[in-house]
């Protein structure tokens, strides 16, 4: 399956169960604006290139850091063995020159992504990031499929330079916003694509900023809601804006019924001369449609199995904080820890945890658990509401949000704000669950 927007890794085993891969970061000089910017990059590709298998394959990468820093990949979303999740109190770090083979399972499928969990903030904003498909077994006969990774960057246009990281109070507290922002790696407007009337297409989104939420909108054809964090969905849905926290993904369907140009808009809430906030709309991709004698036709989505509900065996309450010392400096809390050494909580495999994440200060925070899946509860303070099975959700600021986590996949795990210069200041924490 051809997946547009990024050049899929080439699959070197002649086995058809099996996926292996090389991967490589290392230094990269990126052509931006007219200047060549400092940059890592996966195998010379920015945003790194396209890591896809079918379900129930057995992926193995082969990864080499030429970086000089040490790193690790974290595969964020899959749910696979705790030793290959990339973080870096379990995996010693990847050292420069060194190599590390990651082997694991494509347990489900759906749109994930991939990006260091050493220095990430500074490791994902200067490009080590990139996507991940793991197709269904029988996958909906869309015309296209396309990948789509948004991100931003802040960057001296003068120069090229990026400025120093985590150098701000404005960073430290919000995490650092870019000034521009770029559509699987090319900067604003230039992400453009053609398709005909009549098709359907599969876009699978994913905000891969360090601390921006984005809502999108499309303009000029019509766009369902098929799958989320945790793959395809078992009930579509439509809404008028999307909005994507940081790190999520979705899968939308595009329907074209007529010719002409089709754009999906990322609304940017940016400050007016007279102390206002008014929403800029930015191309984020332009999609030029022919005209055809094609009617739309409805894609047979395959059916997918209702969540099974299932009773809450513990609630617990994960407290986002933040406290700031006699500099000025901002340290960020989970339950009163900053980058907590002692484990936040042990489960029993299988059981069922309610957590109420309460951000107590500052801005949203973008919640993220690794190896495992979460439906959310309370939706009534996000703008689009959030069916299915998520890894990441957005607790707005000064407010709860519910979700009931499915403790499956044992082994310790992550979990931790994915604005990444918050994690980096302290919001990182881990959580066991026992065999
Ligand atoms: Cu996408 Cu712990 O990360
Ligand atoms: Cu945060």
């Amino acid at each position: 399956a051809k997946v547009w927007g990024a050049t899929a890794l080439e699959d070197m085993n002649p086995d058809a169960k099996i996926v292996e891969v090389n991967l490589a970061a290392a230094n990269y000089d990126w052509d931006f604006e007219g200047h060549t910017v400092k940059m890592f990059a996966y195998n010379g590709q920015l945003p790194g290139p396209l890591l896809q298998a079918n379900v129930g394959d057995k992926i193995i990468v082969h990864f080499t850091n030429n970086l000089e820093e040490p790193t690790t990949i974290h595969w964020h979303g899959m749910r696979i063995d705790n030793e290959m999740d990339g973080n870096p109190r379990v995996q010693d770090p990847v050292q420069p020159g060194e190599t590390f083979t990651y082997t694991f399972d494509a347990v489900e499928a759906g749109s994930f992504w991939y990006h260091p969990h050493v220095n990430s903030h500074e490791q994902v904003d200067r490009g080590l990031q990139g996507s991940i498909v793991i197709h269904e077994s029988q996958p909906p006969a869309y015309d296209t499929e396309r990948f789509l990774i948004f991100d931003d960057i802040l960057i001296d246009p003068a120069t090229g330079i990026l400025p120093g990281f985590l150098k701000s109070h404005g960073e430290e507290m919000h995490g650092r916003f870019g000034n521009r922002l770029l559509s699987n790696g090319l900067s604003r407007d230039k992400l453009a694509a053609t398709a005909q009337k009549g098709e359907g297409e599969r876009w699978r989104i994913v905000n891969t900023a360090n601390a921006r939420t984005m809502t999108f909108k499309l303009d000029g054809a019509t766009f369902r809601v098929i799958g989320s964090d945790g793959g395809l969905l078992p009930q579509p849905y439509t809404t008028n804006y999307l909005q994507v926290a940081i790190g999520q993904r979705y899968d939308i369907e595009v329907s074209y019924d007529k010719a002409g140009t089709v754009k999906l808009l990322n609304l940017i809430p940016t400050a007016t001369n007279d102390g206002k906030v008014k929403l800029v709309e930015y191309s984020a991709l332009k999609v030029e449609v022919a005209d055809s004698t094609n009617e739309p036709r409805e894609v047979q989505l395959p059916v997918v199995a209702e969540l099974p509900a299932r009773e809450i065996d513990q609630t617990v309450d994960v407290e986002l904080s933040g406290q700031t010392d006699a500099q000025g400096h901002i340290a960020w809390t989970i339950n009163g820890k900053v980058n907590a050494e002692e484990f936040l909580f042990t489960f029993k495999k299988g059981s069922t945890i309610k957590m109420r994440l309460k951000n107590l200060a500052g801005p949203e925070h973008p919640f993220h658990l690794h190896g495992q899946f979460f439906t959310i509860v309370d939706q009534k303070t996000m703008e689009t509401s959030q069916p299915g099975l998520k890894d990441t959700v957005l607790v707005p600021g000064m407010s709860t949000v519910e979700i009931i986590a499915f403790m499956d996949n044992p082994g310790r795990w992550m979990a931790h704000c994915h604005i990444l210069e918050h994690a980096a200041l302290g919001m990182m924490s881990e959580l066991v669950v026992e065999e």
